[in-house]
């Protein structure tokens, strides 16, 4: 009998930003390695597209149709929650500004979701005791503010910094529950939050010339990061940001 360590067969996932992008491809991927999906999203015709290509239809896939930074429909996500062995937290938003302009309500709107609604959904979840022992909690970070500093970016990279850093306080403090914390950072991912429709193809190019790999990311290069680190294959694998870049960040 062969043993996949990256399986995870029997685990109860959930993924925030599960309705776009790297969220979505995380939960499809994690459900096509074996797992139970709560899929997370703020817009419902975007997150069913998700729930219907889940794969697995005899295991008990959720999804629920939340915006994180809505009181109400945070609360009422945290109740419906079944107990968990991953958690994947990768709703996020992104606005550029020159710095005279990254005013304190652009902080505030990007921060709310990137970072307190974030971290406030993952104490909530410890505290009420929905990670299992053994379980994985993932951050979706981004190079952005820790390894990269594009102008233009300040407000989305300090978000990105302050969950990273928050990502390595949480490790030590959970690993006495036997819980798992960890970050992947992102280079340039392929979805709509990068707006590709805005570059031409001569800026693309160019864009992509400056990545050793020479391309831009797929959600599936950062979804199977994901799995890896959901799965017993990370077993030792704690505090750590798996950087996904293509190179960019060298
Ligand atoms: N794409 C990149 O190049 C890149 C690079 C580094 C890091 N990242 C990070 O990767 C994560 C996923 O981004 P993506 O590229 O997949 O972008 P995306 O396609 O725009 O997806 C963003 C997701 O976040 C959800 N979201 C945003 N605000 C929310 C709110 N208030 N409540 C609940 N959900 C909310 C969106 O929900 P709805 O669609 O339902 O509104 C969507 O599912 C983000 O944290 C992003 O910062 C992306």
């Amino acid at each position: 009998m062969s043993i996949n360590p990256f399986s995870l067969e029997g685990k109860t996932v959930l993924a925030t930003g599960a309705s776009s992008g790297i969220g979505r491809e995380t939960a499809i991927r994690a459900s096509q390695m074996g797992a139970t999906v709560v899929a997370v999203g703020q817009n419902p015709d975007r997150l069913g597209e998700t729930f219907s290509a889940l794969e697995g239809t005899d295991r008990a896939h959720r999804q629920v149709v939340c915006d994180q930074t809505n009181s109400e429909d945070f609360e009422r996500l945290i109740s419906e929650l079944p107990q968990l062995d991953g958690v994947v937290l990768c709703a996020g938003r992104v606005v550029t500004s020159p710095f005279p302009f990254c005013t304190r309500e652009k902080y505030d709107s990007v921060f709310e979701i990137n970072f307190f609604s974030t971290v406030e959904l993952l104490r909530l979840l410890y505290k009420k005791k929905k990670i299992a022992s053994g379980g994985s909690v993932v951050l979706i970070s981004a190079i952005s503010g820790i390894a990269r500093f594009p102008i233009g970016n300040a407000i989305y990279g300090a978000s990105k910094a302050a969950l990273t850093s928050t990502m390595k306080f949480c490790a030590k403090e959970f690993a006495k529950k036997k819980i798992r914390v960890n970050a992947i950072t992102p280079g340039m991912v392929r979805t709509p939050m990068i707006k590709l429709d805005a570059l031409t193809e001569e800026q693309l190019q160019k864009d992509c010339a400056q990545c050793p790999l020479e391309r831009y990311g797929e959600p599936t290069d950062i979804a199977n990061g994901v799995i890896y680190l959901l799965s017993d294959a990370a077993v030792w694998v704690t505090g750590t940001t798996l950087v996904i870049d293509g190179g960019l960040s060298i």
